[in-house]
């Protein structure tokens, strides 16, 4: 397959445009998953438009019987955004002011967000650089009297090593709340992620393997009393209309997106699937030049199911950027997924890190580039965007 072949017809702009066109894959293509179940879809969100009952009823009840047994879990609690699952999953812990929460600084700003939401002190651990994930074996060191819980995260789609982090979490008595956000379906030996901690956060925001057409998350745990918890405090304490038992939140999952991701949730396998099946091709394409030495490409550890919910290569960080400009001028929507580690954002200014403090992160942050990854992708897509890949770093 040769680049032309794959740039959609009439976006040339004159001899530029030979070279310069715009974007024809993106980093998740949306568009072509909703072609693919739309009917479905539309008679969904029909249904619920009849029916009229936009708030906490049939639709999320059904979708979270539906989203337990898929995570092989016994409770799964929707709510208004994977930010609020992990922020009411502290609250539901009773983790307060004054308290610390371990988490790594290579994630998405809401996982210490959600820390700083309940009042608590978000401290890092260094990552794996194999995983990108908590380095479980730093862990310990973080811990002082003031820590309540630990925050690992499956990033990328690849789990976190959990064994370490539950056998610590057992002898310091923390909770362990796994943030999932990027994960459904992931697997840790065997068993799906979000059912190995006390309690676990997912996101259903419009990229995730699980998206839904607006903002969405959900809770999941074990745990009788921690989902009842989570439930009363979604919806301002409240176990019946007008009833309140402890002061909550207006974080609740509704009707319309939870009807959509029930037409989605039957497919999240099979899609889970072609993620996978598409990580095998980039390997293979992207082979040589991580023999050479020019690429790092996904490691999946023997313990682990990776769904990819991103594709995250390494390349020499004086090339890093330039290769992303290229990347998008030839109509590959490549991103980083994080430029800045959290503790050198100016929003967390307040913990008084600095650059040096967790180098693998830092390393790490200076070198990723994510290259799209959905389950709609094709071979001679990833074919185009490895050679283009070649093409500049030779
Ligand atoms: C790792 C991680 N944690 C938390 C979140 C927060 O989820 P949401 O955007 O649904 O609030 C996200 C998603 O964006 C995420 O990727």
């Amino acid at each position: 397959m040769l680049w032309w072949q794959v740039i959609l017809p009439g976006l040339y702009e004159g001899w530029e445009g030979l070279i310069l066109h715009r974007l024809t894959i993106p980093l998740v293509d949306l568009k072509k998953q909703y072609a693919s179940i739309k009917q479905e879809v539309n008679r969904s969100i029909d249904r619920v438009l009849e029916s009229s009952n936009f708030i906490l009823g049939a639709e999320v009840d059904g979708f979270e019987k539906e989203f337990a047994a898929f995570c092989r879990a016994e409770y799964a609690i929707g709510v208004s955004s994977g930010t609020n699952a992990l922020s009411l999953a502290l609250l539901a812990l009773y983790i307060k002011q004054g308290d610390e929460v371990i988490t790594t600084p290579n994630t998405f700003v809401a996982t210490a967000a959600a820390i700083s939401h309940v009042g608590a002190r978000p401290v890092f651990v260094d990552v794996d650089p194999d995983t990108y994930n908590m380095d479980s074996a730093q862990l310990e060191k973080t811990i002082t009297k003031r820590t309540r819980a630990i925050i690992p995260v499956h990033l990328y789609g690849h789990p976190a090593e959990m064994d370490t982090v539950l056998k610590i979490a057992r002898e310091h008595n923390l909770k362990v709340i796994e943030d999932a956000c990027q994960a459904h379906g992931a697997e840790y030996r065997g068993q799906r992620v979000g059912t190995l901690g006390d309690i676990s956060a997912f996101s259903f925001y419009p990229g995730k393997n699980l998206g839904a057409y607006g903002d969405g998350g959900a809770a999941v745990t074990n745990n009788r009393e921690l989902a009842e918890r989570v439930r009363l405090l979604r919806n301002h304490g409240s176990p019946k209309k007008y009833y309140h038992e402890i002061i909550g939140y207006n974080a609740r999952f509704d009707e319309i997106q939870a009807a959509i991701l029930s037409v989605k949730l039957k497919r999240l396998d099979s899609w889970n699937a072609k993620r996978r099946a598409n990580a095998d091709t980039y390997q293979r394409y992207l082979q040589d030049m991580a023999d050479k030495g020019l690429v790092v490409t996904p490691k999946e550890m023997n313990w682990a199911k990776h769904v990819y919910h991103l594709f995250v290569i390494q390349v020499d960080e004086r090339s890093r950027d330039k290769l992303i400009a290229h990347l998008n001028a030839r109509g590959i929507g490549a991103q980083i997924h994080y430029p800045i580690p959290i503790h050198l954002q100016k929003a967390y200014k307040h913990l008084g890190c600095k650059e040096g403090d967790f180098p693998v992160a830092e390393h790490a942050a200076k070198r990723i580039v994510s290259l799209p990854m959905f389950p709609e992708l094709e071979q001679q897509e990833i074919e185009y965007i490895a050679q283009e890949i070649k093409s500049f770093l030779k």
